[in-house]
């Protein structure tokens, strides 16, 4: 299946790629990720044009990998610097691909198509991860599925009531008023449910849990994969700014057909330095999304035995929406891509 390449994708986040050669295949590309000497990240293709070794088994010469193999030398522009070998000519296919990169607001961002067409401007806006307002509690894992059944998953957000109702199940949530709005290549999904009881997750942090509160859950998409949650409740009638909520980070890379790392992570705008409110985050990302998103996705992944949902002819619900409409923007995006003469048939904003 094609994947969108002309675009931003997150390969790491900023403190994952250090000094130590990174490897991290990515849209099934071998990527590797270091650092360089100036505290620079860098990413350049993982497979040695020789015999193929992964670079990531050679080592890091100052801002040169040097191949384990049989040690030709590559710099952070993808070209052999060095060929120890015979007389030191150094073959005009002896190169690997180098990836242009932005590291912003702790994420690594990498552009996996055209080099010349990477404009950091279009990265989305991750400001919240480093706004000291918030804490931020993060991490990254592997699902065995493909990255729209990821996405689907966030676009999709009743299945919180199920299969995260001891954590986020709200009797009023599914007759919650439901917009969704488009704009360029992002896609808003918003739900408020007034006067409601507050969901479980928020429970420990109210001064009276059992007062009626007016909930919200909002999520944005953005082309292919980026998507914030920001979750609050505030006392009945006051602006949300009063309110306690988590902006939250999900942002989905294929790393191959059928897996797809996913980077995630929540900012709370209360009580920043209490460690059982660290904790308490870390506890339900590791039950929300390692135990309960992960398994059903990797099961749904399974039984479905192919990437192509529309092949399989799924029901569709009127939850759906918000998912759908993001397959249909990737499918335009995917085909203006690769059938050039072909142009979304929404409007981009640029
Ligand atoms: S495989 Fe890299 S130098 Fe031979
Ligand atoms: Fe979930």
């Amino acid at each position: 299946m094609a994947f969108l390449r002309n675009t931003w994708y997150v390969g790491a986040w900023a403190c994952e790629i250090t000094r130590e050669l990174t490897p991290r295949t990515l849209l099934g590309e071998p990527v590797l990720f270091y650092r360089k000497e100036n505290g620079e990240a860098t990413a350049i293709g993982n497979r040695c044009p020789h015999r193929f070794a992964p670079l990531h088994l050679g080592k890091l010469v100052g801002d040169v990998v040097e191949c384990g193999y049989h040690g030709l030398k590559f710099d952070c522009t993808g070209s052999c610097v060095e060929n120890p070998h015979g007389d030191h000519k150094i073959p005009s296919a002896a190169r690997v691909k180098a990836y242009p990169l932005v590291e912003q607001h702790g994420l690594v961002w990498i552009w996996m198509g055209k080099p010349e067409l990477a404009n950091p401007a279009d990265i989305p806006d991750y400001s919240h991860l480093v706004d000291p307002r918030l804490k931020t509690i993060g991490d990254l894992m592997l699902q065995q599925a493909h990255y729209e059944l990821v996405v689907d998953n966030l676009m999709d957000l009743t299945h919180v009531n199920y299969l995260h109702a001891p954590y986020q199940k709200n009797d009023d949530f599914l007759a919650a008023k439901h917009e969704v709005v488009q704009q360029g290549r992002m896609l808003d999904s918003l739900r408020s449910i007034p006067s409601t009881t507050a969901p479980p997750s928020f429970v420990p942090f109210l001064d009276d849990p059992a007062a009626p509160v007016d909930y919200w859950l909002n999520i944005r998409w953005h082309a292919p994969g980026a998507c914030q949650l920001e979750v609050g409740v505030v006392p009945v009638g006051r602006p949300r700014a009063e309110g306690i909520r988590r902006q939250g980070t999900h942002i989905v890379t294929p790393e191959t057909d059928t897996t797809t790392h996913y980077f995630y992570a929540s900012s709370r705008n209360y009580l920043l330095d209490d460690p059982k409110a660290d904790l308490e985050t870390r506890n339900w990302q590791q039950v929300g999304f390692h135990e309960q998103d992960k398994p059903m996705l990797e099961a749904v992944q399974k039984m479905m035995g192919t990437t192509d949902l529309d092949s399989l002819k799924p029901v569709l619900l009127a939850s759906d929406v918000a998912a759908v409409r993001v397959r249909r923007m990737m499918k335009e995006l995917i085909k203006a891509e690769t059938e050039p003469q072909a142009q979304p048939i929404f409007v981009l904003n640029k």
